[in-house]
């Protein structure tokens, strides 16, 4: 049976439109206004359609769309309005409404688009799950490097899998601390349980506690039913903290007490669940600056970093960089390794380069690449702008600090240039654009 949500702040259309789908046999649930609109989408059973009003008080029917698409990108939503004018129209289709329906209209015309709108959604979910299918396949079995630095890393993964401990992954954006995370899951007692992961940053905290463990009917206006939290769901597996350094001082004093007590309250509720999940937490904050700051609990810190791994930054294991552009070039069907496909220089660029964006960074680089499909060598040329201008710093071995004064990166800079062109002061000065007599000055500090 088709699951339909009517958002509505007009009761007497609400009915209506109530007994017109019943009667068509769908499942039919209705929310009067936008903000009971909200609440009944984070619930219970997502809906397949989703039909609502534009013009309501409080929260509107393009606020209730673009949650509703945040939530289930697939979700097929159908606005109505007495109001329509172009603009809103516009906007409606560009959040990625599928119809704007004015009113008034014939329910033979409304329920002819709900039927091409439900038809719609499922092709596009059937898409999206093909999808996502297919991107978990491309996930590597083993975390690809042979740095010295990551392979420490690894080794420590492998021995924490052993465990049942409590992991916190550090480390910048992109650098591999999800597919770690996988790796330590797969390769443990409970690789043939649930895995989940949850973006601790991306939800609102009153919704993200409701999402981790639960809540009860009635808990909350708008709580309909029980709903299990996703500490219930992965029982028995592994749990992905992703973002924890994102997460409020509430929060946080709640996920403390289910790696002490082992055990979750679902919101609304006063009994405690038992529950047994293995705790992995991932952040790219610096977590103990968060503590010194008291944006993070101290008790939770050392609480999750029973086992700390910090994967490195991508510019300090740039050894490994052949190997992961062989791998990346494997996944997108290019035959051939690094050295047939790229000109010396070009990698050279590609080592040297400081990736903010670390391992994510390469991939992009190099499906880019692919997808243009170069037939001569990859030369200097076909890189990114970026990579092909000069670094300031930091520089190779100086440790990267937040923000250098200007005397440290002249410094830098200028010993970077001299290695260059190989301790030529003068053409040192030249690229500098500084007379040789202020580098001669400059040089022995
Ligand atoms: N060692 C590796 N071998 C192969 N692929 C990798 C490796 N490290 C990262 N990747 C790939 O790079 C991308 C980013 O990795 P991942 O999502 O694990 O990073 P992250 O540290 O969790 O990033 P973020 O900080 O943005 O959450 C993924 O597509 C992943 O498959
Ligand atoms: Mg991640």
């Amino acid at each position: 049976m088709n699951r339909i949500l009517i958002i509505d702040d007009e009761q007497s259309l609400l009915t209506t439109l109530e007994m017109l789908f019943s009667k068509e046999g769908y499942e039919v649930r209705t929310a009067c206004g936008g903000r009971d609109g909200l609440l009944r989408l984070s619930e219970g059973d997502r809906p397949d359609l989703l039909i609502s009003d534009v013009k309501m008080p409080e929260v509107d029917g393009i606020q209730v769309l673009r949650a509703a698409k945040k939530m289930d990108p697939c979700l097929p939503v159908v606005l109505i309005t007495a109001h329509a004018d172009l603009r809103v129209a516009k906007d409606a289709c560009n959040e990625g409404a599928y119809y704007f329906l004015e009113k008034p209209f014939r329910n033979k015309q409304l329920l002819e688009i709900c039927r091409e709108a439900l038809a719609f959604g499922k092709a596009d979910r059937r898409y999206s799950d093909r999808k996502r299918e297919l991107s978990s396949a491309r996930r590597p079995e083993m975390p690809v490097g042979e740095a010295p630095c990551f392979k420490a890393a690894m080794e420590l993964a492998t021995k924490a899998a052993e465990s049942d401990s409590t992991i916190l992954i550090q480390g910048e954006n992109g650098t591999g601390k999800e597919i770690v995370a996988r790796f330590i899951y797969r390769s443990s007692r409970r690789g043939n349980r649930p895995f989940i992961t949850v973006n601790c940053g991306a939800l609102q905290d009153t919704l993200l506690e409701s999402e981790l463990f639960g809540h009860v009917k009635g808990s909350f206006t708008g709580a309909i039913s029980n709903k299990d939290g996703l500490f219930k769901v992965a029982s028995g597996g592994t749990i992905l903290l992703d973002e924890v350094g994102d997460t409020s001082l509430s929060l946080q004093v709640k996920l403390l007490r289910v790696l002490q007590e082992k055990e979750i309250t679902p919101v609304g509720s006063t009994e405690p669940v038992p529950v047994d999940v293995r705790v992995i937490a991932a952040t790219n904050r610096k977590l103990e600056d968060h503590v010194r700051e008291g944006r993070f609990r101290e008790d939770l810190f050392y609480r999750l970093n029973v086992i700390p791994i910090t994967v490195p930054p991508l510019r300090e294991r740039s050894g490994d960089i052949p190997l992961l552009i062989d791998y990346f070039l494997k996944r997108n069907s290019i035959e051939g390794d690094h050295r047939q496909l790229f000109s010396g220089q070009a990698l050279e660029l590609l080592e040297s380069y400081h990736w903010p964006g670390n391992v994510r960074e390469l991939e992009n680089v190099i499906e880019r690449l692919c997808v243009l499909g170069h037939s001569a060598k990859i030369s200097e040329k076909d890189l990114p702008e970026e990579m092909r201008r000069p670094r300031v710093a930091p520089l190779a071995g100086e440790d990267p600090k937040p923000t250098p004064t200007l005397e440290a990166v002249e410094k830098a800079y200028i010993h970077w240039v001299m290695e260059q062109v190989g301790g030529s002061k003068t053409r040192a000065a030249k690229i500098l654009g500084i007379d040789p007599s202020t580098l001669y000055r400059k040089l022995p500090r």
